[in-house]
């Protein structure tokens, strides 16, 4: 069959996606980037917002249009979308004929199957706390290591799910308890990428830092996994995301400063700057932790960059509560952060016990206010690379290439690549660059980007 997928939401489900695509493939299907000419389309869907899943509805009834035109289409919908909504996806759009929750997708090319036979399929995990058949990673341990979408650049998942509940997440719902993966398996999928070419790896995990496991021995922290892959020969860089502020311990910093090869940058969301809605929101720290988080990483691991995430308008916020927020994007320093509108998720604690009592226009503005100080602090933050000279891992040409009024020297394009830091970084260079590293002396910088030329090759 010739199968289009589209992914929607964070980067576990765009391994998700890279993985099923994989899966597909060796299963004797063609992928096709159009769903113009597919003959099943898929969607690896995300629940943590409401806008996520209405972009969704949208597509699905466009397809379920082309259908009804007399097309044969077989419509799925996998992902956490499919694991919240199960059989009341096929009751607002009955042209769906595949549900496929995130625990699932290892079964996918036999659930495609059946589906194409005719069958409506919808397979769906087990209730939290009820093992997952075919263990926590099995869609991993089939991966093709030669199959990512990026020559240089991959990403390995070293758990799945969150036992947080933070009152306003879908996450443990959708995603299940909290598994971390057997070190000796993810050790191995790093070494496989790594000969297959792939220099930076990103580690995955809903909060990826309180990775953990126990089998004989003693217990292997996420510190100890990240010491356990340094050595890999050929890894130049291991980055980490997304962390949680509980368990950003001592022994995690000391081993970011220590193993030359972890990336110093830590993305671990705030999501609030004041006490009572950090309690409201059940995140298990006070403003205080978080800024002697902050310090101590500033303090442990030089040149650390931090990047951070804000909900805006989350039940009964107040303008005080929004201006703590605001006051400890400037105390942090983020190099970027994203902002959200609060969303209630249906299920989640908050929604049930908490009224959404902040009016739209009030989060429309919040988001903004936060936004325009975070593009402040983001130009201070970039502004200081000024007239320095950073390593660059090349990704290709930057999208804005062929719009670009001033011409790049012949063989030249514009192109991007990231700092060890993570920073975008935008300079000349041949498009034979891409996946190389290359030296980048900042001329200029916005709120977002370093603009710079090369100075090796
Ligand atoms: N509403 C708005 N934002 C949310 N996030 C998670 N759940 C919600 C919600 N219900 C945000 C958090 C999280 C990011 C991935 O999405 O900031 O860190
Ligand atoms: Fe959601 Fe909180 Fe878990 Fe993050 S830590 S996935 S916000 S429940």
């Amino acid at each position: 069959m010739r199968v289009h997928l589209e992914t929607f939401g964070c980067q576990m489900n765009r391994l998700d996606g890279e993985l099923v695509a994989g899966a597909l493939r060796s299963a004797g299907h063609e992928m096709v980037d159009g769903a113009r000419d597919a003959d099943a389309v898929l969607y690896n869907t995300c629940s943590v917002r409401r806008h996520a899943e209405e972009k969704v509805f949208s597509r699905l009834g466009a397809d379920a249009r082309r259908k009804r035109d007399g097309r044969p289409l077989l419509i799925g919908v996998l992902g956490c979308m499919a694991q919240r909504l199960g059989e009341r996806i096929r009751r607002r759009c009955p042209a769906v004929g595949l549900v496929c929750g995130p625990g699932q997708l290892a079964r996918l090319p036999e659930l495609l199957a059946e589906a194409q036979n005719g069958r409506v399929v919808v397979a769906l995990d087990a209730k939290r706390g009820e093992p997952q058949a075919g263990g926590a990673d099995a869609l991993d341990l089939s991966r093709d290591p030669s199959a990512t979408p990026s020559p240089a650049q991959a990403y390995v998942r070293v758990m799945r799910g969150c036992d947080n509940f933070c009152t306003y997440c879908i996450v443990p719902y959708v995603r299940g308890p909290e598994q971390s993966r057997d070190p000796a398996h993810v050790e191995a999928e790093v070494r496989r990428l790594v000969d297959a070419g792939r220099s930076e790896i990103t580690l995955l995990g809903q909060t990826v830092n309180r990775y953990r496991w126990r089998a004989d021995g003693p217990e292997v922290r996420f510190s100890d996994l990240l010491a356990r892959l340094s050595p890999v020969a050929g890894l130049r860089r291991l980055r980490f995301v997304t962390s949680h502020p509980i368990d950003f311990t001592d022994d995690l910093l000391a081993a970011m400063r220590d193993l030359p090869n972890v990336c110093p940058y830590i993305h671990c969301p705030a999501q609030s700057g004041s006490d009572a809605v950090l309690k409201r929101m059940n995140r298990g720290y006070t403003r205080a932790a978080y800024d002697d988080l902050v310090d101590r990483a500033r303090e442990t691991v030089p040149g650390v960059v931090l990047a951070g995430d804000f909900i805006v308008g989350f039940p009964a916020e107040t303008e005080e509560d929004h201006a703590a927020s605001a006051e400890l994007i400037r105390r942090s320093a983020y190099k970027n952060t994203f902002v959200f509108k609060y969303s209630p998720r249906p299920g989640t604690t908050a929604a049930k016990s908490l009224p959404d009592d902040v009016p739209t226009t009030v989060k429309k503005r919040r988001n903004l206010e936060l936004l325009a100080v975070q593009e402040e602090v983001g130009l201070a933050h970039h502004r200081a690379y000024i007239g320095q000279t950073v390593e660059v891992l090349a990704e290709g040409p930057s999208a804005r290439a062929s719009k670009q009024p001033r011409q790049p020297r012949p063989g030249e394009t514009q192109l991007t690549g990231r700092t060890r830091g993570g920073h975008i970084v935008v300079f000349d260079g041949s498009p034979s660059l891409a996946g190389r590293y290359v030296n980048v002396e900042i001329t200029d910088a916005t709120s977002l980007t370093l603009m710079g030329r090369t100075t090796t090759g």
